[in-house]
């Protein structure tokens, strides 16, 4: 099958009216998409992304168009003006896919959809089984991206999207990577641009009837805090809630070393090593075996650019017979912890 890359939204309503899989755009990562409430359709994402069926995907959903909608023509992140407006819009919008909507989503939600944040809520039973691999919740959100706004207004159906790379793989924040991985498979890539944010988006959901984050992402625990108060981690248990957070994901294919930079101690030569960096380049390793994430210190640029910079280094790594990617903890604030749950993720691989 030949993989197209466009920007045309027509084409892309079409194939997936049709049953068909597209790739989509979001201000996190690019998704695998496809008619949400098509359990055929849905069955050909786990296929393509070789995914195991215990892990469930996300409903992507409308913001709505037209003058009743508080969210249209919104184009960025930002709280909804008129609280009562937006609450009751909500609550309308959900209403076909939830049994239940508790006051701390409805907040999340008013506060920061269209944004990096998914819920987890109760769910009706209008989503196929396989969406939800058979759990009593889905995961929801409305993401923050033009294009795939548009492309939602415009389908009578949500759309289920998982991250759009192999399954344990590093996720694509550029058309040209979800190419690069699953290029034959799909039909149609709908390329909106490199993601804004470049970090999966943030789940919160109930756990012993209180929010808690069961997985770290795009949207700022801070945030989540300063709108409902303190919010509990889940517990990583054997049987994860999100398996987002299995021990061993999110990994190159070269072995990754985090929070430490001791290549030398491990036995390593400066000329076999690739570094991924916050701030400044290692003195003795070749510059162009080095990325630097961020040179002014701002985490949401190094999350903007991790994912890429970490597919760069894994490639240098098979080009060049590197042998190892070493990197170092970033600050424990801001997207920096979720930037860590990533690094540590993929270097979990290398034992496991
Ligand atoms: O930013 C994102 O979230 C991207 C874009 C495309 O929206 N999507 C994404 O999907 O990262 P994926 O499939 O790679 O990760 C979704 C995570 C999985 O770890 C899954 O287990 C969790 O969401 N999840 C889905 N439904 C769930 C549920 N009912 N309960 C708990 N976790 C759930
Ligand atoms: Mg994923």
């Amino acid at each position: 099958m030949h993989t197209e890359m466009g920007h045309d939204i027509e084409k892309a309503a079409s194939l997936l009216e049709a049953g068909e899989l597209v790739a989509i755009p979001t201000e996190t990562v690019y998704g695998l998409a496809a008619n949400a409430l098509n359990a055929k359709a849905v069955a050909r994402i786990f296929e393509v992304k070789n995914r195991p069926h215990f892990d469930p995907l996300i409903v992507h959903l409308s913001a709505g168009s037209g003058p009743e909608s508080p969210m249209s023509g919104m184009t960025s992140m930002g709280p909804c003006r008129d609280v009562a407006k937006a609450e009751d819009y909500l609550r309308r919008m959900l209403d076909p896919y939830v049994r239940d909507l508790p006051v701390w989503a409805l907040k999340l939600a008013r506060s920061f959809w269209p944004g990096p944040l998914t819920l987890v809520l109760p769910r009706k039973p209008v989503i196929p089984d396989i969406v939800t691999s058979g759990l009593d919740t889905v995961a929801l959100r409305i993401p923050a991206h033009l294009a795939t706004l548009e492309l939602l207004a415009r389908l009578p159906f949500p759309l289920a999207a998982p991250s759009a790379n192999l399954f344990g793989r590093v996720s694509p924040t550029t058309a040209q990577h979800v190419v690069d991985q699953l290029g034959g498979k799909i039909s149609y890539v709908l390329d909106g641009g490199p993601c804004g944010i470049g970090l999966e988006s943030t789940i919160v959901g109930e756990v012993a009837g209180a929010p808690a984050i069961l997985r770290l992402g795009g949207l700022r625990q801070e945030d989540i805090e300063a709108a409902i108060g303190n919010v509990a981690h889940a517990p990583s248990g054997a049987k994860p809630l999100a398996p987002g957070n299995l021990e061993s994901h999110y990994a190159p294919s070269a072995p990754l070393y985090f929070d430490d930079l001791g290549y030398a101690q491990r036995g390593y030569a400066p000329g076999e090593v690739a570094l991924l960096l916050y701030k400044k380049e290692l003195a003795g390793v070749p510059a162009d075996q080095q990325r630097v994430l961020s040179p002014l210190g701002d985490l949401n640029e190094a999350a903007q650019k991790l994912f890429a910079a970490m597919r760069e280094l894994d490639a240098l790594c098979a080009k060049r017979g590197l042998k190892a990617i070493f990197t170092q903890k970033f600050p424990d604030q801001g997207l920096g912890r979720a930037i860590n749950d990533r690094l540590k993720r993929a270097s979990a691989a290398r034992v496991s």
